[in-house]
């Protein structure tokens, strides 16, 4: 029986490479039933609104989407949808998996997910200035928030992520020895959880800036690592660098009802309509959420096939430094899934 997902193609290259991802999610005979919803620029031009309602009540509805780049329009313009869905789906994780994919890169042989925090630290800061003198804004004031609750369904995700995943080690990434309260919160919750799965997940501590360092000296050292949420926003791009950017980077936002699957790039304005784009990311993204769903074994069919497509068939894009098209890099996914 087929899982009802709603399939969101995006501005810029997304309708592009939605369409790579579909036909080859087709030819894997993954479980969904598409429900394609507009957002963006996409969503302005059919409804009028960046994230139209029926978008919003397909996810309530369906509970996972795999979401293609939106257009944020600088200067003015609208709130970012992406923002604007975290909120609204309460999705408090996010999920970054790192791994090399082809040689010659700057690391090899990396395969490491990090989990960040999502709605709670600095992010919901509560901001302002305290004028002095004649300078309204000679003090700057930013009051983050940490709750117990917070750190532990992200803990929590992440060992369970560890188990589901055969992942050996949970790393704990704060800098409680400073801010002891609101990431000490995060550490000592951290520490309780661990005990729950002695014995199948080893648990280890880093502070953020000497993890930050170990992880250009030996990436290789790390599993899961888990933080909150400035911390994971800069640790996120960081390994994503590690693999080569974030053109190969996919990601994942996890709520307790909705999850929402994407590729870290943006719209790639650019090269939109050339039929050049690489699909990898979201294909990744779409592996993720045949992961989330438990089809475990969907998902590493799908990882086997770009593997072989990437390194033994060397048909890569552009970006990749080969001369395939978005079409020709499909073309050949589906010839390796067979
Ligand atoms: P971008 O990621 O769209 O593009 C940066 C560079 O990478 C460009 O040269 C582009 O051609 C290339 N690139 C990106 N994805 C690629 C792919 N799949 N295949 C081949 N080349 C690729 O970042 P940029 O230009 O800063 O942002 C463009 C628009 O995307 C903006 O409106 C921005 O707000 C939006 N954006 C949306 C995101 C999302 O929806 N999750 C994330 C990041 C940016
Ligand atoms: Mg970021």
């Amino acid at each position: 029986s087929l899982i009802p997902a709603t399939l969101i193609p995006g501005d810029g290259i997304g309708p592009e490479i939605v369409e790579a991802v579909v036909a080859v999610l087709g030819a894997l005979g993954a479980p969904f039933a598409w429900d394609y919803q507009a957002a963006g620029m996409a969503g302005i031009e059919a409804a009028g609104d960046p994230l139209p309602p029926a978008t919003l009540d397909s996810i309530a509805r369906t509970g996972l989407a795999l979401k293609g780049p939106l257009t944020t329009p600088s200067g003015g313009g609208y709130r970012s949808v992406n923002v604007r869905l975290r909120e609204a789906f309460k999705l408090y994780a996010n999920v970054r998996p790192a791994r090399s994919l082809i040689p010659g890169g700057r690391f090899e042989n990396i395969d490491l997910v990090l989990m960040r925090e999502n709605l709670e630290g600095y992010y919901v800061a509560h901001e302002h200035f305290i004028g002095v003198g004649d300078d309204p804004h000679a003090v700057a004031v930013s009051q983050g928030v940490t709750t117990r609750e917070g750190c532990r369904r992200i803990i929590r995700y992440a060992f369970d992520y560890a188990v589901r995943h055969g992942r050996k080690k949970v790393t704990l990434v704060h800098k409680a020895n400073i801010l002891k309260a609101i990431t000490g919160l995060f550490l000592e919750e951290g520490r309780i959880i661990a005990k729950d799965y002695e014995g199948r997940v080893a648990v280890d501590e880093r502070i953020v800036d000497a993890c930050a360092m170990q992880l250009v000296m030996n990436p290789w050292q790390f599993d899961v690592i888990v933080t909150t949420n400035l911390f994971g926003d800069i640790l996120s791009d960081q390994i994503a660098g590690l693999v080569g950017g974030l053109g190969m980077a996919p990601g994942a936002n996890i709520g307790a009802t909705a999850a929402i699957f994407e590729a870290v790039h943006g719209s790639a304005p650019d090269i939109a309509g050339k039929g050049i784009a690489n699909p990898l990311a979201l294909l990744m993204a779409a592996g993720l959420m045949l992961g989330h769903v438990g089809r475990h074994d969907l998902a590493d069919r799908l990882a086997r096939a770009i593997d072989l497509t990437l390194n033994e068939d060397k048909v890569r894009t552009g970006d990749l430094g080969g001369t395939a098209t978005t079409r020709d890099l499909t073309a050949a996914l589906i010839r390796r899934i067979g």
